[in-house]
């Protein structure tokens, strides 16, 4: 039989070991790459390399930074907007080696060496691009807070048809795709806009497509 003595060694044993366990919990996992001398709440800092309308862009970020943040905070392209920095808005449109994506939603050091396109690249107030220019004449518009992600979206939606990748609302994979106001409502649906411009953006879009709006 195990004394009283023998009994409270054995608790406090125990209640060593609980505490000891209760403390490495309490201790944050390290962040991969984390230096062991930073605190859970100290940036780790990353370099990314990336081509922005053009122009190679050299960059030391936080790592947790998006590539919108990066484009706004860090460059001063301020083009694109931040409406809800959660994917649901599609005002932070940029495209990324030719695709259109929520800039709020992906990290920046993702994107070493990628092409990026902002509303900054696309065209200037003197040299507009076409989707610009149309965008203008049919009043694509009211408060504009979300057209630079309108427009970048229309571009490279109208690039996605003429590329022949379907839609949800593509009724025949087989036919010639057609640029008909289904299909850009269906691919544009991921930006929203507030003043209700959506009939004009349409007609913008399909005149630069060619088709008479
Ligand atoms: Fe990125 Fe709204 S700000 S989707
Ligand atoms: Fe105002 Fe679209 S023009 S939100």
């Amino acid at each position: 039989m195990p004394s009283f003595g023998e009994n409270e060694l054995s608790r406090r044993d125990v209640m060593a070991g609980a505490t000891a366990c209760a403390a490495l919990a309490a201790v944050p996992a390290r962040a991969e790459g984390r230096p062991e001398s930073a605190g859970p709440d100290q940036p780790v800092l990353a370099k990314v390399s990336l081509t922005v309308n053009g122009q190679r862009r050299e960059l030391e970020i936080d790592t947790r930074t998006s590539l919108l943040d990066a484009a706004r905070e860090h460059l001063h392209l301020t083009g694109s907007k931040k409406g809800c920095d959660h994917g649901q808005c599609g005002a932070c449109t940029m495209i990324v080696d030719g695709r259109r994506i929520n800039s709020c939603l992906t990290l920046a050091v993702m994107h070493q060496g990628s092409e990026i396109t902002t509303i900054e690249g696309l065209g200037q107030p003197d040299a507009l691009h076409p989707m610009q220019a149309a965008f203008i004449k049919h009043d694509g518009y009211q408060c504009g807070y979300c057209t630079p992600g309108q427009i970048c979206s229309g571009v490279a939606v109208l690039a996605e048809i003429k590329a022949g990748i379907p839609s949800h609302v593509t009724a025949d994979l087989n036919a010639p795709m057609q640029v008909t106001d289904a299909e850009i409502r269906e691919r544009m649906s991921g930006n929203i806009c507030r003043c209700g411009a959506y009939s004009n953006i349409v007609e913008a879009m399909t005149e630069v497509a060619g088709r008479p709006a």
